[in-house]
């Protein structure tokens, strides 16, 4: 065989494969994976019939549908109060992975260096490695998942091109205040540093917080992108539907490569996600799961795991097992689906050195009596 070149450090296929497959395998109840187990709002399977119905089953425009695009400007401005030109500032993607590795293909050349955070979304350094860029990893400080910014004031070289932020924060449920960014402005204000903003669960914040947009930021949005997963908003996952925006110069590059990797999305569901935006009776997805988290917590109370602070934003808690088990992350997460039926995802999955703190992730979007179920097994480990 011809050997083909390694065009990225991460070996194997992803923990959340992994875990799913673990689940699948020992008939564990599964709250590794990160998506909803119930089903999706019946307007929303409606429209997308329709539009299969009606027609609309052929290539939509390049940056996609004029309807859809107008529809999440008009949404971004209810809700960030900011006008976004549906034109020239949004371009509609198959999901928002797809969309940060675009928007890190539009910044990237061999050589740079990007800035991210961990625990990390674990894409992101694949991503970066793939255009021949080197990732530089600042670990956030455990437990709050807080950012030390003189850490990042030494990591900003001449190399750094770019600063991966995710905010609401997957794994860690931890959201970005507004003296973050302000923070985070004044540290690139005399660079050439581009923002790739992950904002997948920007609709998922819980207690009253607000999500921070780096849209909402005048400063940043001009040397932004900021990427959005319909699927984390309206729980079809599946769809692989999102958004990006970014100012027009940085949208022209986007495109330049979005055009060529892509083409277009998929066109029924960009039509069936424009109605449904715009018919304004969308469910909301917030309230349902902060109920969903809160349902968790008050369950988890009855298991020796430790919850240090409560999911602010995010599908995610995270919880120690320090009174429990003294195994690496990765070999509890396995124990536990093996032989207690319930599958997590280890933490330490998500730093490059595999950084290990004794804590799981637990995906809460879920329904009660899949939560239910899951914690009822908790509660049979004991404490040591
Ligand atoms: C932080 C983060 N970014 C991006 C994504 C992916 O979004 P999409 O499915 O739209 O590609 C996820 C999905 O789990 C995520 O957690």
């Amino acid at each position: 065989m011809i050997q083909l070149p390694a065009k990225h450090s991460a070996t194997g296929n992803t923990i959340f494969s992994v875990m799913s497959a673990m689940a699948q395998q020992y008939n564990a109840i599964n709250l590794s994976q990160g998506f909803p187990d119930f089903n999706i709002d019946e307007q929303l399977s409606q429209f997308l019939a329709k539009a299969t119905t009606d027609g609309y089953n052929q290539y939509a425009p390049m940056p996609g549908l004029p309807l859809l695009r107008q529809a999440i400007a008009a949404d971004l401005h209810r809700r960030y109060n900011i006008g976004v030109d549906a034109d020239a500032e949004i371009t509609v993607t198959p999901g928002a992975t797809y969309g940060i590795y675009t928007a890190l293909s539009a910044v990237l050349q061999p050589g740079d260096e990007v800035i991210i955070f961990e625990p990390a979304y674990d894409s992101y350094i694949p991503n970066i490695e793939m255009n021949g860029a080197k990732a530089i990893p600042i670990a956030l400080t455990v437990p709050d998942y807080g950012v030390d910014w003189n850490k990042v004031k030494e990591a900003i070289t001449p190399a750094t091109k770019a600063i991966v932020v995710n905010t609401p924060n997957n794994p860690t449920g931890a959201i970005w205040s507004k003296e973050d960014w302000d923070t985070l402005a004044e540290l690139v204000r005399d660079t050439d540093l581009v923002i790739v903003s992950d904002e997948v669960y920007e609709q998922l914040v819980f207690d009253g917080a607000k999500h921070y947009s780096v849209l909402e930021h005048a400063e940043l949005r001009a040397r932004s992108f900021a990427l959005y997963s319909f699927g984390k908003s309206y729980n079809n996952t599946g769809w692989k539907m999102g958004y990006a925006v970014a100012p027009a110069e940085y949208t022209v590059a986007f495109r330049r490569l979005h055009q060529f990797l892509v083409f277009t999305v998929n066109t029924p569901a960009q039509y069936a996600l424009a109605w449904h935006i715009a018919s304004g009776s969308a469910m909301q997805v917030r309230p349902l799961m902060e109920q969903k988290r809160n349902y968790f917590l008050e369950l988890m109370k009855q298991t020796p795991f430790t919850i240090h602070q409560p999911a602010k934003g995010s599908y995610f808690q995270l919880a120690s097992y320090e009174r429990i088990s003294d195994l690496p992350d990765m070999e509890f997460a396995q124990w536990l689906t093996q032989e207690h039926g319930v599958a997590t995802i280890p933490v330490s999955a998500f730093y490059h050195n595999k950084k290990d703190d004794k804590i799981v992730r637990f995906c809460f979007a879920k329904k009660e009596e899949t939560l239910q179920l899951a914690v009822e097994r908790l509660t049979k480990l004991s404490a040591r």
